[in-house]
């Protein structure tokens, strides 16, 4: 697993240069304690999941999708938007990552103005490429255009659905704000697609041709993120190799590590430079929870019984 001494120290001093997250009330005297803690942010459209987390202290950001917002009971756009508006309102300054659903450049240029009028905490997601996918007519770097349009326009950008360093570093090339690698459907792909005769992992860096032509025709990852390194979670090595060709450049575009499937993963992204964590609600409303924590708390409570009077 993941040795913290092997983190380069460049890494840590990009850590130093980059905001403060936990912002102190204005008039208090008690700062922050974790005013440069990385961003933790709740990976969902339900607000009801939202209230605790906020009160809890535990969170300064949300990221949504279509998805997530259809999970959360929306029906249509508009009821979509007027959700999507009451997350932006009640986590204010904090960040609210809002997914476009256009998928033509200018119509997707105004619908992320029109999202962003929600708050100055909004922040446009943008999938950074899958657009010849969905339709073949589509201009494949029409993501990276509308981020680029968007950084001119001065709108806050998350560039989404990121699976290699290429996507993040040419991202961040057209103006992202923030890069949102996927780790957890990394992670999904090569529990299904590996194949026992060769390393593990090696889904990740030949992905088959599933359109009849040569296999393993295609290398979407490096050998490091799919097969190599001390960490066992190709995911966690995504970031990590993300994490330090910022470093390496000085890029400040954040390092949003999304898609979490268990709890060993969060700190395993912390010790590898990510700037932000989303993480879906019902894994952050067991972050407090330890067997030996539940122990030790029923004999602290069976203990304090004596001094009932
Ligand atoms: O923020 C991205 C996230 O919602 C994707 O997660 O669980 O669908 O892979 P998942």
């Amino acid at each position: 697993m993941l040795k913290p001494d092997q983190i380069p120290a460049h890494i840590g001093a990009r850590r130093q240069s980059m905001p403060i997250n936990n912002l102190t009330d204005k008039g208090k005297s008690l700062k922050h304690p974790a005013a440069k803690a990385p961003k933790i942010f709740a990976d969902t459209g339900t607000i009801e999941e939202i209230h605790p987390l906020r009160e809890a202290g535990i969170i300064n950001g949300v990221t949504t999708n279509p998805t997530l917002m259809k999970r959360a009971g929306a029906t249509s756009w508009q009821m979509a938007k007027e959700m999507m508006q009451e997350i932006v309102t009640l986590m204010a300054p904090y960040p609210v990552s809002l997914e476009l659903t256009e998928l033509q450049a200018e119509k997707m240029i105004s619908q992320a103005e029109e999202l962003a009028a929600y708050g100055d905490n909004v922040v446009i997601k943008v999938p950074v490429g899958g657009y010849g996918a969905v339709d073949s007519t589509l201009d494949r770097h029409t993501g990276l255009k509308v981020l680029h349009a968007l950084w001119r326009r001065d709108i806050q950008t998350n560039a989404t659905l990121i699976f290699n360093s290429t996507q993040a570093l040419f991202a961040a090339q057209a103006g992202a704000s923030y890069v949102s690698p996927f780790l957890g459907r990394l992670a999904d792909y090569m529990y299904k697609h590996d194949r026992v005769e060769m390393p593990a992992g090696n889904a990740l860096y030949y992905l088959e041709d599933h359109k009849g032509g040569k296999e393993n025709s295609r290398t979407d990852n490096t050998p490091y993120v799919a097969t190599s390194g001390a960490r066992m979670d190709a995911g966690v090595r995504l970031i990590h190799e993300i994490a330090v060709i910022f470093a390496n450049y000085d890029v400040t575009t954040e390092v949003l590590a999304a898609s979490f499937r268990n709890g060993v993963q969060i700190p395993e992204c912390l010790l590898c430079g990510a700037d932000i964590l989303t993480i879906p609600a019902p894994l952050l409303m067991g972050v407090a929870d330890h067997p030996l924590t539940d122990e030790g708390m029923r004999s602290f409570v069976e203990d304090s019984k004596a001094f009932a009077s």
